[in-house]
């Protein structure tokens, strides 16, 4: 099929009514009621942090691809801000060139030349008044051509540190309000290293902008799996009268990866697994396995479901943490064949770096529907293989009448999600082994979304800009929701933290720190997490 029409008031004009009119002709689905896509209005687009390796690899991608599709809204346009002067030409160079090396498809030229042309740079520091002036005059040119008042979403691709810089110069220079069009601020994780730099962040933005115009990006909720987590709950009544403490046994969630830190030094020795992993998308992941049905889909009643679910847990005390959590950093190893270092000896990691590379917790969702069940996530860089699961696993049968042989292969029943690679969905079960005798083993249900829908899914990125251009903020983290996943995570974040982060009040031992082989399962300090007979399934 040829691309669709790309920005530009009349090609797009036709793409949008297509969209609307297919929208129209879905049958009516009570379930999904709320799901209907708002249309995405005129919109200008900043990205500032535009030459950053965010804005590269992911970003611009994700509009080349969103172009591709017909699904940028009429009169797009983007405008590129970071430090190094340079032309509006040399930045669309620049686009393209990141398009063509990154982009989930080969580009078409004429699709890309489209979008290139509605691109422009605005060079500058963050801190510099004069930058906003700038930009405002180049959104007011665009509003003049359209003979319209356009939309706004500024998206804040840079170091955190300039996080609260930027919105607070868009304060002072009138462009966080726009009168007769929408404002939105799109802001990159992380949010915050601690709960307290959270709250503080989250103080300054909302001086500025109101919550509805803010859209904290955790990347794993734009995941098609994330997603359809909600649809396998909610769209299925099998599993739901299954799905509490009377039934589940334990639930693990694991998100590993086997690169190692690459070259993100500077950043990851001062974040490690815990802030850059658990805080954010794992507890996401946890959010969308034990949340109750929202009345809604709806941003708020999605968002107040899993509020209440991060409320739930209790955050553990000093005494727990040694219980409750493990850290572990890479030592040398193997991955994909090849020799590879330990994380000490990755470059820009200073030599006595105390950084986990690894952590693993067992936490509690103290509530009617699944007191008493472990929730057990870990987390790794370096590790076997890159693999994101959840797997439920159901309590066992009460009652075992086949032979003691028959019943040697019987194991509970476990649904494991996979959210990346090879994503689907697993049902493990136990089935009659062919022959003569009554012999058990276990056997897996399997659907895979490669075989089921033989298409490409969208990366992350490109639902989230787009849901963030219309101004659906469900996918998108709100402020009680940043800062109870702080809650969680913060004393273990102080509990680890080397002796001269720690408090002078309340000074703690960190304990030990283990350390496993590059490209193995992780350290065997893990295991000591687990209760009852519970394992970490293999990565
Ligand atoms: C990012 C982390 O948020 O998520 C990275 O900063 C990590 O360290 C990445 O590699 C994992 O994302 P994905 O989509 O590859 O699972």
């Amino acid at each position: 099929m040829p691309p669709q029409a790309v920005v530009g008031v009349e090609a797009d004009d036709v793409a949008v009514t297509a969209a609307l009119s297919s929208a129209q002709t879905e049958p009516e689905n009570p379930l999904i009621a709320g799901l209907e896509r708002l249309p995405v209005a005129p919109t200008t687009l900043v990205i500032f942090g535009a030459t950053g390796d965010l804005a590269r690899r992911k970003l611009l991608p994700a509009l080349y691809n969103l172009a591709h599709d017909g699904a940028l809204p009429e009169r797009f346009h983007l405008v590129g801000v970071a430090r190094r002067e340079k032309q509006h030409e040399d930045y669309r160079a620049e686009c393209a060139q990141a398009i063509r090396q990154f982009s989930r498809r080969t580009p078409d030229e004429d699709v890309l030349k489209g979008l290139l042309e509605h691109v422009k740079y605005v060079p500058g520091v963050f801190d510099d008044a004069s930058v906003y002036a700038e930009l405002g005059k180049v959104l007011d040119g665009f509003e003049e051509r359209a003979a319209t008042k356009l939309n706004r979403a500024f998206y804040l691709s840079t170091a955190p540190a300039f996080f609260p810089v930027i919105v607070e110069e868009l304060g002072k220079s009138e462009l966080a309000h726009h009168e007769g069009a929408e404002v939105r601020v799109i802001i990159e994780k992380p949010f915050g290293t601690t709960l307290q730099e959270a709250r503080e962040l989250n103080r300054r933005v909302l001086a500025i902008f109101d919550e509805s115009q803010v859209f904290r990006i955790d990347h794993y909720l734009g995941k098609e799996t994330v997603q359809n987590m909600m649809a396998f709950r909610f769209a299925n009544g099998m599993f739901e009268p299954l799905w509490n403490r009377n039934y589940i046994d334990s639930v693990q969630i694991t998100a590993a990866e086997d690169l190692g830190i690459g070259t993100r030094a500077g950043y990851y020795d001062h974040a490690g697994a815990l802030r850059d992993l658990i805080q954010n998308h794992m507890l996401q992941l946890l959010c969308h396995v034990a949340m109750e049905p929202p009345v809604s889909f709806t941003a708020e009643e999605v968002r107040n479901e899993k509020v209440k679910v991060l409320q739930a847990i209790p955050a553990p005390t000093a005494e727990e943490i040694p219980e409750l959590a493990v850290r572990a950093q890479y030592a040398a190893g193997h991955a994909g064949g090849e020799a590879v270092p330990g994380y000490l000896q990755e470059e820009g990691v200073p030599e006595d770096s105390t950084t986990e590379t690894y952590a693993a917790l067992r936490l509690e969702v103290d509530n009617w529907r699944w007191a008493g069940v472990p929730f057990y996530l870990r987390t790794g860089k370096r590790l076997a293989r890159k693999i994101t699961e959840i797997a439920v696993t159901l309590k066992p049968v009460p009652h075992l009448a086949f032979s003691q042989d028959g019943s040697l292969g019987v194991q509970p029943n476990q649904l494991v999600l996979t959210i990346q690679p090879n994503e689907g969905v697993a049902l493990r079960l136990g089935a009659k082994i062919p022959g003569t005798r009554m012999i058990i083993r276990p056997v897996s249900m399997e659907f895979l979304y490669g075989t089921a829908f033989l298409s490409q899914s969208p990366e992350a990125y490109e639902r989230l800009i787009t849901d963030a251009m219309r101004g659906d903020a469900t996918l998108f983290t709100r402020n009680d929701e940043v800062e109870a996943q702080w809650q969680i995570c913060d004393p273990i974040v102080k509990y680890w933290a080397p002796a001269h982060q720690q408090s002078p009040a309340h000074p703690q031992s960190p304990g030990p720190l283990a350390q496993y082989e590059a490209g193995s399962q992780g350290p065997k300090e893990a295991e000591n997490l687990l209760l009852d007979d519970h394992h970490w399934r293999a990565i």
